[in-house]
């Protein structure tokens, strides 16, 4: 195929955990967010809400909300959490996965590094308390307003290589029947 831009950014996308501490230029975290509001929606619902995380302590508790996956939120300069109202929409979760999706890839355009965190189904402290409502206790969200993830944003400090089309796992992908 013919060279495609964000066929290329899509392959320079990595997760990147590791940031230097420098703040993000506020006009680079704005792309971010209106990429992810830029998102399709079912019926055009738009059942997310977006929570911008800037301040220092409040990061570092959201990094407690996982074991361990998400600490590199203590070092981030910023995280968005993403929610979606499952009383607007059935499928909330595909929405609010588009979202996240959207700003991960702007992120890395602009030279951001950012890092899914999940939230659904995953748990703060296994069998006592789960992310969502670690975070809830922080965030203050209406129990409507479900967690999908949070995307933890900084100024990268490694750059993991890039992704070939040739290794891509064509496998997987099948013609007419499984
Ligand atoms: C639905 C989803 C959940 C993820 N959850 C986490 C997480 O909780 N913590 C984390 O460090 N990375 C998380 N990741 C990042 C993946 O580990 C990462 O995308 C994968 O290892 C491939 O690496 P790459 O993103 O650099 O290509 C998640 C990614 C997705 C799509």
């Amino acid at each position: 195929m013919e060279k495609n831009e964000l066929l290329d950014i899509m392959l320079e996308r990595r997760s990147i955990r590791e940031y230097t501490g420098e703040p993000i230029p506020m006009e680079k975290l704005n792309a971010v967010i209106e990429a992810g509001l830029s998102a399709p929606s079912s019926r055009g619902r738009r059942p997310w809400e977006l929570i911008v995380i800037r301040d220092r302590q409040t990061l570092i508790a959201l990094s407690g909300s996982r074991m361990g996956s998400a600490r590199m939120l203590a070092g981030a300069d910023a995280a968005i959490v993403v929610l979606g109202d499952e009383d607007l929409s059935d499928v909330w979760v595909e929405d609010c996965s588009i979202v996240m999706a959207h700003m991960h890839l702007m992120a890395d355009s602009l030279g951001l590094g950012s890092c899914w965190i999940q939230g659904r189904n995953r748990d703060a402290r296994p069998g006592q308390l789960t992310t969502e409502n670690y975070i809830r206790s922080f965030l203050k969200f209406p129990s409507n307003y479900r967690l999908l993830a949070m995307l933890s944003l900084g100024i990268p400090a490694v750059q993991p290589d890039a992704r070939q089309v040739e290794d891509l796992p064509f496998d997987k992908v099948h013609i007419n029947r499984f």
